[in-house]
């Protein structure tokens, strides 16, 4: 049974008092235990999907599976890390981290205890009662997977977590997040537009094209070709190609 299954989920806006449709019939599916990345220009619908995954939005039509039972428009299956931190200024890493405990009055005392033995694999465990201004970009990015993480669910949605990071950081971060996520046998959908990470990252690509926003072309990557600078630069070229002739699309559906 897959982990996850959307079928035929659409979306529109109003748009100068008119619907716009921003996702159109999306169809998707992903196994447990996969690393999936969706890779795709600005304003395709990318943070709107995943707001509808983690139910905080509502499609108009379609359903969510999270393993098998329909979740659509419920929030507390998936774990949701929206695109800004959204690190609360004035609380500490380590209470921060308790928020998901707290909303979902889950026992504190387990969950403190949860969060000191996870804040050394976050390497936080000289933050834990550091202020998020005081932490470096790097480091808040990890407070706030730490953060996600202790929603205690399977399935986690990083919406661009590495965005506003500079290149070694975000490198550095990718290589702690893959060792990461296969530690705590995390299912991760990671939503980004730079297609060199995703194929640092992924088990799987997927490319989301818009407008309306589709998913279009899967690509699974193992080790091997992440290793053969040839087969890597082939795959980066099919995605680019894909991701291109997308807008392209988008430009038209606008001119029309
Ligand atoms: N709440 C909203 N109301 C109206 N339009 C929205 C809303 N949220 C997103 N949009 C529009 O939907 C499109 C897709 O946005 P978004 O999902 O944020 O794209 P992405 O994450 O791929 O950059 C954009 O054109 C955006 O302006
Ligand atoms: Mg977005």
């Amino acid at each position: 049974m897959p982990i996850l299954q959307t079928v035929g989920l659409s979306k529109s806006f109003l748009w100068t008092g008119k619907p716009r449709l921003i996702l159109d019939s999306i169809s998707f599916r992903m196994e447990a235990g996969t690393f999936v990345c969706i890779v795709g220009p600005s304003g395709c619908g990318k943070s709107t999907w995943l707001e509808l995954l983690a139910g905080i939005t509502k499609p108009d039509s379609g359903q969510i599976f999270y393993q098998g039972r329909e979740i659509t428009g419920s929030s507390g299956f998936l774990g949701y890390m929206p695109q800004d931190d959204l690190l609360f200024p004035w609380l500490n890493v380590t209470e921060n981290a308790l928020l998901p405990a707290r909303i979902n009055n889950l026992n504190l005392r387990a969950s403190r205890s949860k969060i000191v033995s996870l804040l050394p694999v976050f390497g936080l465990q000289e933050h834990a009662r550091h202020l998020p201004y005081q932490l470096s970009g790097g480091l808040r990015q990890r407070a706030a997977f730490l953060r996600t993480v202790m929603t205690e669910t399977e399935l986690l949605l990083l919406d661009e977590p590495f965005a506003s990071l500079d290149a070694i950081t975000r490198l550095q971060l990718q290589d702690w997040l893959k060792i990461i996520t296969r530690k705590l046998n995390l299912s991760i959908i990671l939503v980004t537009h730079d297609i060199d990470e995703a194929i640092n990252l992924a088990d799987e690509i997927h490319v989301f094209r818009g407008q309306p926003g589709r998913l279009a072309g899967c690509n699974t990557v193992d080790d091997a070709l992440r290793n053969n600078q040839t087969a890597r630069q082939a795959l980066k070229l099919r995605i680019l190609e894909l991701v291109k002739s997308g807008i392209a699309d988008a430009d038209r559906a606008r001119d029309n």
